[in-house]
């Protein structure tokens, strides 16, 4: 599904060029539950940034299900994002205004979909992850493994190719850790693809494969 090919990418920092991934070269197939380890600085963010197509700027080739990723449009580059990617980050990024159901739904804001349609989506993917009765919950009022829960209902909630997760369990005591990890376990046994990106070593006994990363190099 994914086949990155030498690929680098430098920042240039006061005239200084500053390379962060240096010829990673990685395959990732459809169903794989991939953890991606290394020390913070080792360049985890920026090539997962890379893979959900959020990030354009590197040499290299990345082929996307057969297609060179360099070659799609700011614009179909958004809507391949859109269809094929959940993101889950270490803060949640959930709207604190909305209420679970809304949260949920916001990547269905611009897919046409009923509402009808919606609302089973999102009952879907609440049993999913274990909070079918906090649907109409401000998430203001909820704790930090409810947030993950929530945030990955709704990286869910598409059907994405693969979700990457930026540190989920960064911000959770080990217990809220270990039940996000068999959440994930679990939705990995459904097909869901996973990309992991973790310090955390002990993680990595969830995951099929681990790549390490070492100042931007692949060391799998
Ligand atoms: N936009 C940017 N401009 C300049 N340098 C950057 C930029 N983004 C990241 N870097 C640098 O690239 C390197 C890798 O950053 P990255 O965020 O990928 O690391 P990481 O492995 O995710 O670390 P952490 O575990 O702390 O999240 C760091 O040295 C960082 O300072
Ligand atoms: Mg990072």
């Amino acid at each position: 599904m994914i086949k990155l090919e030498n690929i680098s990418k430098s920042f240039q920092i006061n005239q200084e060029e500053l390379t962060i991934l240096r010829n990673v070269n990685l395959e990732i197939h459809a169903g794989e539950f991939v953890g991606i380890l290394g020390r913070s600085g080792s360049g985890k963010s920026t090539l997962l940034n890379l893979i959900g197509f959020l990030d354009t700027k590197f040499s290299g080739n990345y082929e996307f299900e057969g297609k060179k990723v360099g070659e799609y449009s700011d614009k179909e580059l958004s809507k391949i994002r859109n269809k094929n990617v959940g993101f889950i980050f270490q803060n949640f990024a959930l709207i604190e205004t909305m209420n679970v159901r809304q949260n949920i739904e916001v990547p269905l804001m611009y897919s046409g979909i009923s509402k009808k349609k919606a609302h089973h989506l999102t009952k879907d993917c609440l049993r999913k992850v274990g909070l079918v009765d906090f649907e109409s919950q401000s998430v203001r009022l909820l704790s930090g493994g409810q947030r993950q829960r929530v945030a990955i209902a709704r990286s869910i909630i598409t059907s994405p190719s693969f979700i990457i997760a930026d540190e989920p369990t960064g911000a959770l005591d080990s217990k809220t850790s270990k039940e996000i990890m068999d959440l994930f376990q679990s939705l990995n046994k459904m097909g869901v693809t996973i990309i992991l990106v973790t310090h955390d070593e002990s993680l990595t006994s969830y995951c099929n494969r681990v790549i390490h990363l070492l100042d931007g190099e692949v060391m799998e």
